[in-house]
């Protein structure tokens, strides 16, 4: 039985991933560490409790004592490291937080893995891994054309992707000066189920749920590159087990819309699905985003030829699929706009 030590298992991507693997795999063990930040929420894992394979631990992966205690009570095969501060607009205010956790966070957490893997010199207990969880805005903007692919050069632009870079880069030196087995993966927008609601899809679909207006920022033709969050567990499933010793995998289905045209798409399936009377009126273009990029696209050639990965979710099911979800939790939506993380809502986001 391999245990997996997750981290930021109750945000919202670690959140789904510990439900596809709790549901796919019968003999795996899941820790899950989350410091519960204002974007880490237990009710996530609701039914994971139960489950005599899953753990929770409070801590931070900056406490070298409490990621040393979770190491010396199991035996970990794999760190999943998806724990990080992860909202770009809240790094332009607040850059310092993410370079803890994003950067000194991730170096605690290598530390730690490798000295309770090591055996020899430069040799580790056999099959253990650990996968750094990254994201295609490391590669930073592209014009109208092209692709990010696994060898584009890292040219971040906002203090999340330069964190999310320091790390990569990181977890690449631990490789190459100490062969670490690790891999890293780059996965580009996701939306679906338990996503906080200050990033685009969710607020989109509060907002316009509360008849509120929809902020679009600049000219609303920045394009992102959307992918159904159960399609990122899969290849991040599939990277863990098959995926080459001190590889970059990019992860990403070619859905690439602007933002305008998501927002219109949420409007149009919310009436169909409500019947509600909501309509483009309550679309408002505000200030943009600074150093907002203009175009995300990635090239996922190497996990579908190497490893057999192809997402199965198409954006019309997925958001679909994801506005119900949100119809059919608005407690969830409430207890962070309304319940325990109002303070922090209304100081970020005022009365959007
Ligand atoms: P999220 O903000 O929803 O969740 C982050 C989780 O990490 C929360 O549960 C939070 O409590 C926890 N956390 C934060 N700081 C911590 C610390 N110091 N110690 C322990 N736990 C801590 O983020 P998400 O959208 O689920 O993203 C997860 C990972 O995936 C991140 O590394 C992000 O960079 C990456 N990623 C996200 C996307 C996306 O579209 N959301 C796309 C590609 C990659
Ligand atoms: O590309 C992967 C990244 O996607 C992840 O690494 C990040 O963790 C994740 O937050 C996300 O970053 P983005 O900045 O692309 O996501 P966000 O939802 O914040 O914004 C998506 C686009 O929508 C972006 O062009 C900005 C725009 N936007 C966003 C918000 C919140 C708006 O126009 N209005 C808004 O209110």
């Amino acid at each position: 039985m391999k245990t997996y030590l997750v981290t930021g298992g109750a945000g919202f991507i670690g959140s789904n991933f510990i439900h596809y693997m709790l549901k796919k795999h019968q003999d795996i063990r899941i820790i899950n560490v989350d410091k519960l930040t204002y974007a880490g929420n237990l009710e996530n894992l609701k039914g994971c409790e139960n489950n005599e394979n899953y753990e929770f631990v409070h801590a931070d992966i900056c406490d070298l004592a409490a990621v040393k205690e979770i190491f010396s009570k199991n035996e970990i095969d794999y760190v999943v490291n998806f724990a990080a501060e992860s909202h770009v607009d809240r790094s332009i205010r607040e850059p310092e937080v993410f370079v803890k956790t994003n950067v000194a966070g991730t170096v605690n957490l290598l530390n730690v893995a490798k000295d309770f893997w090591t055996i020899g010199e430069d040799e580790y207990r056999a099959g253990c891994k650990f996968l750094q969880i990254s994201t295609d805005e490391v590669y930073g903007s592209l014009g109208q054309t092209g692709y990010f692919m696994e060898t584009t050069p890292l040219c971040p632009h906002s203090p999340y992707s330069a964190s999310k870079a320091g790390a990569d880069m990181l977890v690449l030196a631990y490789f190459d000066t100490y062969k670490f087995p690790v891999n890293i993966t780059r996965c580009s927008n996701n939306y679906g189920p338990y996503q906080f609601p200050e990033k685009l899809i969710p607020l989109m679909i509060n907002n316009a749920l509360n008849q509120k207006s929809l902020p679009v920022y600049g000219d609303g033709l920045n394009i992102r590159d959307w992918l159904y969050v159960e399609d990122h567990c899969k290849a991040v499933d599939m990277v863990i087990r098959d995926g080459k010793i001190g590889e970059v995998y990019n992860i990403g289905g070619h859905n690439e819309r602007t933002n305008i045209d998501i927002v219109k798409t949420i409007l149009a399936y919310i009436k169909e699905l409500t019947g509600s009377l909501v309509d483009e009126t309550l679309i408002t273009y505000v200030k943009d985003r600074k150093g907002h990029d203009r175009r995300y696209g990635i090239a996922p050639d190497k996990i579908r030829k190497d490893l057999g990965w192809t997402p199965e979710t198409t954006f019309d099911v997925g958001i679909k699929k994801t506005i119900k979800w949100y119809l059919e939790n608005e407690g969830w939506v409430k207890n962070i706009t309304n319940g325990q993380y109002k303070e922090y809502y209304q100081k970020m986001y005022g009365d959007r």
